[in-house]
This record gives C-alpha cells, structure tokens and sequence, in this order.
C-alpha cells in the first residue's frame, strides 16, 4: 500500500464502546501528535482534491469541531482560504442554520450569511465521515448560501453505516475506511 497513506494509518487508535456503548471511536489525536502522520494526511488529502478539481475550488470549509484541525491546513496547501461551519450559537452577525441526527445525539450547524457568494465552489473537510449527518448537513448549509460542493472528504470513513450514501451526487473521498 501507499507508504505516505500507511503513515496515517498506523496513526488511528480505536477505543470500543466510546462515547457510548457499541460504538467503535476512531481517534484520530495520534495523527496530530506525528508530524509525519500529520502532513503526509494534508499532502494525501490535497493531491486528491487537485487531481480532482484543478485550480476550480473557491474555499475549504472545515467542520466544526474536529474539522476544524484539518482544514486550514488542507486550505494552506491549496493555496486556498478556509471557512468554518459551526455548532450553533457560536458565530455573530447574520446566519442560517440547519439541525441534524448524530451517530450519537442531535446537534445543530451553522454558518455566516456572508461566508460565501452564490455559485462559489467548495469542499468540505471533517475529521471522520460515520452516518453522514454531519456532512449532510453541511452541504444543506452551503446549499442554502448558494454555493457549489464540488467534494466532501475526511480522513476516515466509516463504511458500514452508508454515510457515502446519505450524501448522494456529492462526490465524497476519504484516506481510509473502516466496517
Ligand atoms: C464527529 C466527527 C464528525 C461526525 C461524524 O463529530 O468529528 O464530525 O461526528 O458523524 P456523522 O457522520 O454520523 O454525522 P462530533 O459531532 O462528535 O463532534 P466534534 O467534531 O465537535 O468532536
Ligand atoms: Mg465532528
């Protein structure tokens, strides 16, 4: 397998039965503690989304809260600036705002009326993809703004709760899967 993927890989601990019982908690702190682990997951992450798109991507917006360690830096090696969509409540000015079902609970996102123009083109960075929800509800924000998703991507995807599916025709990349 691909030596710079492996390098995030062995990075990934499991902690069963976190935060709730039967739930399988990916940690993805250790790849923050490496360097190595760290860059390799930006570098893998960004020559996808150029291949992928080009030079047509507008911003990065990164998930509140654990995507919130990966996108300014995927946004800096782009050459790209990163937006942030939040858990509600914490940004001023005008919003919209939009509620969706966790893995575990219920939570709301939100973002700044003005984040974005109509028709700019963005992807979407989280740490972890499971139901979807989350992501879900991103895109549903930024759809709201007007703006285009042209990708959702996360360094981990967990394969056997369909999240890819909720998505639907939005593209979707993840570094590494998981059942
Ligand atoms: C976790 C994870 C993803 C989301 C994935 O975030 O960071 O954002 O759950 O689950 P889903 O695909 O089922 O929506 P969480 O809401 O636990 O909070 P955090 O990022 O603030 O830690
Ligand atoms: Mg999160």
């Amino acid at each position: 397998a691909d030596p710079e993927l492996q390098l995030v890989a062995r990075r990934i601990r499991s902690f069963p039965d976190f935060p709730i019982p039967g739930v399988l908690f990916r940690d993805i702190s250790p790849v923050l503690k490496d360097p190595t682990s760290f860059r390799a997951s930006i570098s893998l992450l960004a020559n996808h989304l150029k291949k992928a798109h080009g030079g047509r991507i507008d911003y990065i917006a990164g998930l509140d809260s654990r995507g919130f360690l990966f996108g300014p830096s995927l946004a800096q090696e782009l050459g790209l600036g990163c937006i942030l969509i939040r858990k509600r409540g914490k940004l001023p000015g005008p919003t919209v705002c939009t509620s969706y079902a966790l893995e575990y609970g219920k939570a709301e996102l939100e973002i700044q009326r003005d984040a974005l123009e109509p028709g700019q083109k963005v992807v979407v960075v989280d740490d972890l993809l499971a139901t979807g929800g989350t992501m879900c509800a991103a895109c549903e924000l930024l759809g709201q703004l007007q703006a285009e998703v042209l990708e959702c991507v996360s360094l981990v995807e967990l394969t056997s709760l369909k999240g890819r599916e909720k998505l639907g025709a939005v593209p979707f990349f993840s570094l590494l899967q998981y059942e």
